[in-house]
């Protein structure tokens, strides 16, 4: 047997063991050779799939990220001139943690009218005159490695500086410091939907790579599919679910069809009453159906939790997001206290998600993505080139 090996000189980590004349092979069957290779290929296949990690990319739609790292939205309250418009504080603030290495910043809630706001010191995207800032928000991310989401919000009942707040029902938040809200006429609820898909259009103008609707934590969409704070006598009352389906058929028209939804939902409610996670598993159906790509699984923030207090240990939301995960099949960002590397990555190789949101733990280190990756063995962190020699 003198004919060279097939294999001599070919591709692949595997060959070299195998440079041999067949006669000279450990083997001496040349046939093995094939099964062994394709053995290695099936193997290293495998391999790829048990390596998932938190700086595993992920693709979903036309939305490539980087690495599983999402920055959870965080209200900054911090627009002092009141009038939505980004400024120097949310320009620094945002691309220091782009700089650090997150794969998708999702920015803070971001109103679609002025009384929509938790507080007048909140983001709003309620005027074309608000694109231009956004703009070069969004920009400036994108120039140091991350894609974009905006968190696209109305707070309702919990809108704290409106004179008057709106709501599915006139019940006030379970606190004095609460206003007593008006409720919505169903011409007014229709119009809301419309402020909703104007938003994503000036998002989508701006830029960014995503858009989240939020429909958690007790503000106007969570108040529209919660029968605690839904007490309607129209077709919005009658189906809890109508309202975010029909700003999400609004949004995602106002979005190229290549980019992903998502949808924060609370998975439960906490306060004595409150809804379950099947709940939360049929409202995500019919927003998966109406056209969300993705969920992040939070839970709470309807009012002050009763008898049944969330943990707050570490992933305590994670079960949520993974019955959601697998009742679905879509894919779900877990939320909530998973800024200890491990655990974050745990979640990430244990399929318990397909994402992971840090809020805190962001805020206190805008590098966490990057100290993240240093800290996780083998893991090939993108440290900007200025900053090389700190590590
Ligand atoms: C200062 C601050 C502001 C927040 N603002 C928002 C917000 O705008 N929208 C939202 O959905 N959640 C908001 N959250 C909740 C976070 O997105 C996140 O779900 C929560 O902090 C749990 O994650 P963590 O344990 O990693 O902080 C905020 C949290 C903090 C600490």
């Amino acid at each position: 047997m003198t004919a060279r090996c097939k294999y001599e000189g070919g591709p692949g980590w595997g060959i070299s063991l195998f440079r041999l004349d067949c006669a000279d092979c450990a083997y001496n069957r040349p046939c093995n050779l094939e099964r062994i290779f394709s053995y290695v290929v099936e193997m290293k296949k495998e391999m790829s799939v048990l390596k998932t990690s938190l700086f595993t990319p992920y693709t979903i739609k036309n939305l490539e990220l980087k690495n599983r790292v999402v920055m959870a939205p965080m209200c900054q309250y911090s627009v002092t001139a009141k009038d939505g418009i980004p400024n120097d504080w949310h320009h620094v603030h945002y691309l220091s943690r782009a700089i650090g290495g997150t794969g998708l910043i999702i920015i803070e809630m971001t109103d679609v009218e002025p009384d929509g706001r938790i507080t007048d010191y909140d983001l709003g995207l309620w005027s074309d005159e608000h694109i231009p800032a956004y703009k070069k928000l969004v920009d400036g991310i994108h120039a140091h490695g991350s894609k974009v989401g905006i968190q696209i919000a109305h707070a309702g009942r919990k809108a704290e500086d409106a004179a008057e707040p709106v709501a599915p029902s006139a019940i006030a938040y379970p606190d004095a410091s609460y206003k007593q809200p008006r409720a919505l006429t169903t011409e007014e609820v229709r119009g809301m939907v419309q402020k909703f898909a104007d938003a994503a259009r000036r998002a989508v103008q701006a830029g960014v790579d995503t858009i989240e609707l939020h429909g958690a934590h007790g503000y106007l969409i969570h108040q529209f599919h919660s029968p605690v704070t839904n007490k309607r006598d129209d077709v919005y009352g009658q189906e809890l679910s109508l309202f975010g389906v029909e700003v999400i058929q609004a949004v995602r028209k106002e979005m190229p069809a290549g980019m992903p939804l998502i949808f924060r939902i609370s998975a439960v409610e906490y306060v004595d009453g409150g809804y379950d996670v099947d709940h939360a598993i049929e409202l995500s159906r019919a927003y998966q159906a109406a056209g969300v790509d993705v969920i992040h699984v939070s839970s709470g923030g309807e009012g002050p939790a009763g008898a049944r207090k969330p943990g707050n240990y570490p992933g305590y939301q994670v079960p949520f997001a993974r019955q959601i995960r697998e009742a679905l099949n879509i894919p779900v960002i877990a939320v909530g206290a998973l800024d200890e590397p491990a655990l974050a990555q745990s979640v990430i190789g244990n399929e318990d998600a397909d994402l992971v949101a840090v809020g805190r733990g962001l805020l206190r280190d805008p590098y966490w993505a990057t100290h993240a990756a240093v800290a996780l063995r083998g893991e090939k962190p993108s440290i900007p080139e200025q900053y090389q020699r700190g590590y």
